[in-house]
């Protein structure tokens, strides 16, 4: 039923895809055109600007780009990531709900590359997923932090997202990676955060998992295969 439930939702998610390329293309090529100008008129400023809105663009036509092959499962070219990049993308683009939800945020980055196989862009998917999480539990929280921490270990790094919000219910724990299981009241969460988190990371050949402190908050763990390096250095905490 669930394998039923993913399926109908890759379809459903493959036209939205299909249907927002177009735009997302034609603003593509406005931007070219309005950096163009910035930069006729040496608008420092304005390029600036543009150059963010760049960037974003950049996000949705490869999130829209990964959603069309979602739904047909083709393969995709292999890629590599490097976890700090992943994190600090991760972070600046939930910063404004972080801000927004008065959250601090304990983040060391690791001292040496961290690579791993998959894509970065799915990989901040994923991140971002467990972070706006770890926001959503603080929400009612006296004292809002996110720790995110790495550490490697034995040809793998893990990924420790941690907050100090509400925790998760025992009952509530066996169902928490499927698909449109929430605890959130409609129109707040769809259910699909960690069930697609899941999936994604399951295909890098790692896996995802929790503890809960019910009151006290949660620890979400990603773990990956590491690719090996020339270089092995020790531990990155
Ligand atoms: N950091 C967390 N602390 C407490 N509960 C969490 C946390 N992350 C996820 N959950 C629980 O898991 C459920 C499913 O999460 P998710 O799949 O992202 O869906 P959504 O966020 O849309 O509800 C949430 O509704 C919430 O009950
Ligand atoms: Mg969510």
């Amino acid at each position: 039923m669930q394998a039923a439930k993913l399926a109908s939702l890759g379809q459903a998610l493959a036209g939205v895809a299909h249907e927002v390329s177009q735009p997302v293309a034609a603003l593509t090529t406005h931007l070219a055109s309005a950096k163009l100008l910035a930069a006729q008129r040496q608008d420092a400023e304005i390029g600036g600007i543009l150059a963010t809105m760049d960037k974003v663009v950049d996000r949705l036509a490869a999130l829209t780009g990964h959603l069309k092959t979602f739904a047909r499962k083709q393969s995709e070219a292999p890629m590599e990531a490097e976890l700090a990049s992943v994190i600090s993308n991760a972070l600046e683009l939930v910063d404004h709900r972080l801000k927004a939800f008065g959250v601090d945020t304990e983040y060391r980055r690791p001292n040496r590359a961290l690579r791993v196989r998959g894509n970065p862009v799915h990989l901040e998917q994923v991140l971002i997923n467990l972070i706006t999480n770890a926001a959503d539990a603080m929400e009612h929280s006296p004292v809002r932090v996110l720790s995110i921490g790495t550490a490697e270990a034995e040809g793998q790094v893990e990924i420790a997202v941690t907050d100090t919000g509400a925790g998760v219910a025992a009952g509530d724990l066996p169902n928490l990676f499927d698909p449109f299981y929430s605890t959130k009241e409609a129109g707040r969460g769809l259910g699909l955060g960690l069930s697609i988190s899941y999936g994604l990371v399951r295909d890098l050949g790692g896996s995802i998992s929790v503890e809960s402190r019910p009151g006290h908050g949660a620890a979400f763990t990603v773990r990956l295969p590491l690719v090996a390096t020339a270089r092995s250095e020790s531990l990155t905490v």
